[in-house]
């Protein structure tokens, strides 16, 4: 297993993927209406990326997936392709975003309320981006990893909703999955500590009924198995002197202490 550890100029360039990642994100949101296909949105995002930032859409081709972007609507917990069914009043969206500029990837993503829906269904989305932001404030050089999982594990303990175990968040850089893996749940990898200049994903996923997840017959679309709700937050976090920096900070997010401990 061998950690990158980013030099000042790889960092530089990272910050610049990163920010590129969130603007998809910012630029999608006006779409993200009833009527529209998840493969409109799609398209529109990877013209964004190919023609407006002169970058790369990461999951195109990625393993053989055959869309631009990852667009999961509501018992769809990851990996969904793009597709010609419209969106309705009250779905939850993730739209999951990988661009590579300069050679490095950013991998960010976040929910969208078409509309909008049922308490439970906002409160999963708010409970997502919540679960996430609380990893941000306990990482810092030399602490253990497994610090990610023993937070949202303990976190996740106090709603009605559950952690799905079989997607980790990851090291990222020149490749789009790098070392270290991160794990969303409790772990005993106390080996592995933070080291400045890593970067890595967090990326934890919920369900509003049971956390199993079934593979659909596509090989890509993973759903929760008893059809409850899914949602996730993903962001790309670099390790600071003390503490990190949230490299696809989106400019409308709120992230109170985003420069935690600098
Ligand atoms: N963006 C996903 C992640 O967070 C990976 C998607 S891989 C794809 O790691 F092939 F489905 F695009
Ligand atoms: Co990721
Ligand atoms: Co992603």
């Amino acid at each position: 297993m061998k950690i990158s550890i980013k030099n000042s100029e790889e960092i530089k360039k990272m910050r610049i993927s990163g920010k590129l990642a969130s603007q998809v994100l910012e630029m999608i949101t006006p779409y993200v209406v009833a009527g529209i296909t998840t493969e409109h949105l799609d398209y529109i995002c990877h013209n964004y990326i190919v023609e407006k930032q002169n970058a790369i859409p990461a999951c195109l081709g990625y393993q053989g997936f055959p869309k631009s972007t990852c667009i999961s609507v509501n018992e769809v917990v990851c990996h969904g392709i793009p597709n010609n069914t419209e969106l309705k009043h009250g779905d939850i969206v993730n739209i999951d975003v990988t661009i590579i500029k300069n050679q490095y990837h950013a991998d960010t993503s976040k929910m969208f309320i078409v509309g909008n829906t049922n308490s439970i269904a906002k409160k999963l989305c708010y409970t997502a981006k919540k679960i996430l932001y609380e990893t941000f404030s306990v990482i810092k050089p030399n602490i253990p990893i497994n610090i990610i999982g023993k937070t949202i594990q303990k976190n996740i303990h106090k709603t009605p909703f559950s952690i799905v175990t079989e997607y980790c968040g990851h090291g990222i850089g020149k490749e789009f999955h790098e070392d270290p893996y991160i794990l969303h749940y409790f772990n005993k990898n106390n080996k592995i500590l933070f080291k400045e200049g890593m970067v890595f994903t967090i990326e934890p996923i919920i369900n509003s009924g049971k956390s199993d997840v079934i593979c659909m017959d596509d090989s890509w679309t993973i759903k929760t198995k008893d059809n409850s709700l899914s949602a996730q937050y993903e962001h790309t976090i670099l390790v600071t002197k003390n503490g990190c920096e949230i490299l696809t900070k989106r400019k409308t997010e709120n992230i109170k202490n985003i420069y935690i401990n600098m």
